[in-house]
């Protein structure tokens, strides 16, 4: 395999990405950049609807879909993740922008400082 070759395993261009935290902040600025290099986006967010700045990914050419979901419920989760699957035919990467919790009712579940919107989101995509 060529130098050229090896380094194409690296561009994310046409790509399938997972993010959750994606309606606003950094996971949708995360979302610019990833579809800025020629991602296709899948955001998870559990807000109804995206903020300002979500439809605007449309201007890179790519595929980008919004879904409703909470990291912290792993069948919920489970259940868009079979839908992203099937809408994209394939997921290729997931950035977590939401599975942090701040001191209070997360931490007494989970025991430590994640909370489970991590560990969940690592299990339901693993089986791709
Ligand atoms: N902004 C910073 O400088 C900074 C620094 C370090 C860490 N962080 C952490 O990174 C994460 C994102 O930061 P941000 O500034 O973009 O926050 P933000 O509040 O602007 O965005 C977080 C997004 O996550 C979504 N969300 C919240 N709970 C959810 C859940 N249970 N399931 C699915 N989606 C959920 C929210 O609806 C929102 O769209 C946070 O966990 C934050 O603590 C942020």
């Amino acid at each position: 395999m060529s130098d050229i070759r090896l380094l194409e395993q690296f561009l994310i261009k046409g790509k399938n990405v997972v993010i959750t935290g994606g309606a606003r902040g950094l996971g949708l600025n995360f979302a610019h950049g990833l579809a800025q290099a020629g991602a296709n986006i899948a955001a998870i967010d559990v807000s109804d609807k995206p903020g300002g700045g979500f439809d605007t990914l449309s201007r890179y050419g790519g595929t980008y879909k919004y879904y409703t979901a909470d990291v912290r419920d792993y069948q919920g989760l489970k259940k868009v993740i079979d839908q992203i699957s099937q809408d994209f035919g394939s997921i290729d990467g997931w950035y977590v922008w939401k599975s942090m919790c701040r001191p209070g009712s997360h931490m007494k579940h989970s025991g430590g400082r994640h909370h489970p919107g991590h560990p969940f989101s690592g299990a339901s995509t693993g089986r791709f």
